[in-house]
């Protein structure tokens, strides 16, 4: 069964080794330290497999990122894991690759618009990022 539940120091390791899976320019263990009750969980059978971290900003949330382990990915995790971290109350906002069109395609799901460009916003490959916007309902 699948369980949704904020970060613990503990889950930390397995939330790293999801992150250098999923991400081109993965963010170092010392970052979950620091953000660590910004962060929740998804586990199944005691196995960490997603996790997605929020922070409010100005009095909006901005998501600062989301991933599934590669092997349980499009099995509704993704999914899942928006739905715990939405209202209709707040605005919600968070940067994507230009070329993460999985990701785009989750959060246009989910009433994410596409409202603007940070151009060159990865400073890995100078990719740019759509900024996206979700207002509540
Ligand atoms: C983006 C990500 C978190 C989606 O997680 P997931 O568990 O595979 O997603 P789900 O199975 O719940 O799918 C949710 C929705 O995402 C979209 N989606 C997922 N994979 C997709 C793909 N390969 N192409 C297009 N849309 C896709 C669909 O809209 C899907 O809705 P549906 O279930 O009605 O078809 C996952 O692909 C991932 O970890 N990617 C690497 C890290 C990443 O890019 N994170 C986002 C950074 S901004």
């Amino acid at each position: 069964m699948l369980n949704i539940a904020p970060l613990k120091e503990e889950d930390i390791a397995a939330v790293v080794a999801i992150e250098s899976l999923s991400f081109s320019a993965p963010k170092e263990e010392a970052i979950f330290k620091s953000d660590q009750n910004k962060y929740l969980v998804a586990r199944e059978d005691g196995e960490i497999i997603g996790y997605i971290g929020v922070e409010k900003i100005s009095g909006e949330i901005h998501v600062i990122n989301m991933a599934v382990a590669p092997e349980h990915r499009n099995q509704g995790i993704g999914n899942k894991l928006m739905e715990k971290i939405l209202n209709n109350i707040d605005v919600f906002f968070l940067e994507v690759r230009a070329s993460n069109l999985a990701a785009q395609g989750l959060y246009e799901k989910f009433g994410f618009k596409k409202v603007g460009v940070r151009r060159r916003y990865y400073s890995n490959n100078g990719e740019d990022a759509c900024l996206m916007r979700r207002e509540p309902k």
